[in-house]
């Protein structure tokens, strides 16, 4: 019999994880289709929108060009990566040859239960399923699934290809083989795997963060002091390398803002519910960077420019 240990073979010393599949081409789901290559994987990443994919495609190769310059990768290396890393709308050929897919799309837990559906449809029986959701945990996806023992949350961080924490969390009906696989292909992609053993919707990290994010969305809304000297307090006090409005930014005011709601839908508790200022951008469209302004404004290079309080909080 044919046993197998993480990522390999230990029959033939073959690797069992060669080709991983990432849905969603947004922020997160390209920077882990990139890791993937760099290290060595066949990678696909595949997204409904084509458009997606190609902004996906020409950030990542700017974002290389960029590591080519500071000498941080070779001109051999990223030329194999993007040899190993297709990009395609067809979701079902995309994981039809994946040991692994790795889910990273909106955070809406009818779509991913829609998704995860399909997913479990045309990938091989033996792939293992990941969603790189933090406020949705896999036992609310798993049963959308044929193998919710193959089922688990794979969390990285924004941006992907730098924050070395991943969080693999097991849900009640994740095997141990799919938490050692998950943990082992981690620190294949040059992270820091963390695991939990017990799900909780926003692991560690982001309910840590959370907090600190509540209360600084507290001191703005109670007039106590601006955006941007709450964040200058949270960076020269605390020694943060953002502060929370800058990092709500980076990682897109939508994405809390969901998060949130998610969590209310499922509390009931008031306290769940986004902010007023947070729910006022998201209704303007100001997500943060990808929409060149959210508590900031960013211009053409990208350089970020204050807002006045008052044009953040108006409803
Ligand atoms: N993608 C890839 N690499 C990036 C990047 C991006 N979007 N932004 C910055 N980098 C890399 C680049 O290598 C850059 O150097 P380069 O400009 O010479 O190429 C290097 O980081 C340094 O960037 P900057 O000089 O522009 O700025 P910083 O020194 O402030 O570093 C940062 C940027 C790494 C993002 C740093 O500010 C940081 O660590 N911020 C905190 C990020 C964080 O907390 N992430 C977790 C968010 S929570 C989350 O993701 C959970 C999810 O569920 C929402």
């Amino acid at each position: 019999m044919t046993y197998t240990t993480v990522l390999t073979d230990v029959s033939d010393g073959t690797d069992v994880v060669r080709t991983i599949a990432v849905v969603g081409a947004g922020a997160m789901g390209s920077q882990i289709g990139v890791l993937c290559a760099l290290a060595g994987f066949e990678a696909v990443v595949t997204d409904i929108d084509q458009a997606a994919l190609d902004r996906a495609k020409a950030q990542l190769q700017q974002r290389m060009s960029r590591d080519l310059e500071k000498d941080r990768r070779t001109a051999a290396d990223v030329d194999a990566a993007f040899g190993r890393l297709t990009f395609t709308t067809d979701l079902s050929a995309a994981v039809a040859g994946a040991d692994f897919v790795i889910e990273a799309a909106v955070e809406k837990i009818d779509v991913k239960r829609r998704l995860f559906a399909d997913i479990d449809r045309a990938a091989p029986a033996h792939a293992i399923l990941a969603t790189n959701s933090s406020s949705i945990v896999s036992s609310r996806i798993a049963d959308a699934t044929g193998r919710p023992d193959r089922v688990c949350n794979l969390h990285f961080f924004n941006p992907a290809l730098v924050m070395q924490c991943v969080e693999v969390v097991r849900g009640p009906e994740t095997s141990d083989q799919t938490v050692d696989t998950a943990t082992e292909l981690a620190r294949r992609l040059g992270k820091v795997p963390v695991v939990l053993n017990r799900e909780i919707p926003g692991f560690i990290a982001n309910r840590i963060l959370n907090a600190a994010r509540d209360e600084a969305i507290f001191l703005l809304e109670n007039g106590i002091a601006s955006v941007a000297d709450i964040d200058t307090a949270c960076r020269t006090a605390l020694g943060y390398p953002m502060g929370p409005f800058e990092l709500m930014d980076l990682t897109g005011i939508d994405i809390g803002y969901l998060a949130k709601k998610d969590r209310y839908a499922e509390s009931g508790d008031p306290k769940d519910l986004p902010s007023k200022a947070v729910s006022a951008l998201v209704e303007r469209g100001e997500l943060g960077r990808k929409t060149g302004r959210g508590w900031y404004e960013y211009d053409e290079s990208g350089a970020k420019l204050p807002r006045p309080t008052e044009q953040v909080m108006t409803p």
